[in-house]
């Protein structure tokens, strides 16, 4: 048995797992720095930072208490270490750095998008590739060729904003407050998906990119009138607001869904793979699974704790990487950015 201790700081969520095997989750402890950032709109990269040093030493303790084990008994300590809010990815990082030389554990250093391209194989006894993973999150949308847990191969992603954004600025525009995505969703599945036709935005021809940003607009003329950015909110009911909830949902999850079955035509796959923050919603789930059985496709959601930002999913990759002969040294350097095919 290989128990691997996972730390993850990429954005706002401080997270610390201990996994064994890559598939036993034995906790999965994570902080949210929601309250920070709310009244901002959005996560400030600085505060993130610092709530990462504050929360992380305390979050460790409490994992290996709550695992009831002791340093001795880690086998390796797996970090994100791209992409991500650079501030946020050195907390984590340097932490790792300083666990594996103080305890003499093999380090390996995770990228954050794989993680969750892979995170549906958590708790699967068999692993589920090859498959097409989609992996939509507040910072990305982006289709991968899973080919095995070290051949993680980009089809396409957003050219602007991602879906998550998306939901998050819709929310902010509806004056729904922040993280947004959970509340559109919530408000949305009271609300009549075609109320409203919203664009969708496929770009040319067998693309497997996405872009958001002309549906946000979309909403937002829907709501002010054409051409203007403020008025009209105050005279929304809420079923109309329920029901711009809904369309623009629907709109969303219309193009992630037909991108994804483009993919699955190209790569000939039978398995298609979902994680990132939102593929905890629910319309998503609903239609990917109504047309995942229509086209005989094996689908694997991953389940709701492991979609958004966590260790467990970290720790779980860096196991599999390491049982191919992957690993990172004390020299382990954080980036914000990472290309989307690199394996760290
Ligand atoms: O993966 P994640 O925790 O962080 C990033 O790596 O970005 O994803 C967070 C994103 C946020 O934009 C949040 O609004 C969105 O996931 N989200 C949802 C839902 N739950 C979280 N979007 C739509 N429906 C949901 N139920
Ligand atoms: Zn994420």
């Amino acid at each position: 048995m290989t128990r691997v201790l996972g730390i993850e700081t990429s954005c706002d969520e401080t997270s610390v797992a201990v996994v064994d095997d890559g598939r036993q989750v034995i906790c999965n402890l994570i902080a949210t720095q929601f309250d920070l950032h709310a009244k901002y709109g959005g996560v400030v990269p600085e505060i993130a930072s610092r709530a990462h040093i504050e929360t992380l030493d305390a979050l460790l303790e409490e994992a290996l208490s709550i695992a009831k084990i002791d340093p001795a008994e880690i086998d390796a300590i797996a970090v994100t270490k791209s992409p991500g809010l650079i501030g946020s990815l050195l907390v984590g990082v340097t932490a790792a750095k300083s666990l594996a030389w103080a305890w003499g554990k093999p380090l390996i250093g995770v990228n954050h998008i794989h993680a969750h391209a892979t995170s549906a194989a958590i708790e699967l006894a068999d692993d589920p590739w090859p498959a097409v993973a989609l992996v939509v999150s507040g910072g990305h949308t982006s289709l991968f060729h899973v080919r095995g847990f070290d051949a993680v191969e980009l089809l396409g992603g957003t050219v602007d904003d991602a879906a998550g954004e998306a939901f998050d600025k819709v929310a902010s525009i509806l004056n729904l407050g922040f993280p947004g995505g959970p509340r559109v969703d919530k408000i949305g599945s009271g609300g009549n998906p075609n109320a409203i036709r919203f664009p969708r935005t496929m770009l040319k021809e067998g693309s497997l990119d996405f872009s958001f940003s002309g549906l946000k607009t979309a909403v937002l003329y829907h709501i002010h009138g054409p051409g203007k950015t403020t008025g009209g909110l105050e005279s929304l009911s809420p079923a109309a607001t329920a029901d711009i909830c809904a369309s623009f949902s629907a709109a969303v999850v219309d193009v992630l869904v037909e991108k994804t079955m483009l993919a699955v035509a190209r790569t000939g796959v039978k398995t298609v793979v979902v994680g990132g923050g939102v593929a905890a919603n629910s319309m998503l789930r609903a239609r990917l699974t109504a047309r995942c059985e229509a086209d005989g496709l094996s689908l694997h959601l991953t389940p709701m704790k492991y979609c958004t930002d966590n260790a467990a999913m970290i720790a779980a990759l860096g196991y599999h990487l390491m049982q191919r002969g992957y690993a990172s040294d004390l020299l382990l350097s954080a980036a914000a950015t990472a290309s989307a095919d690199a394996r760290f």
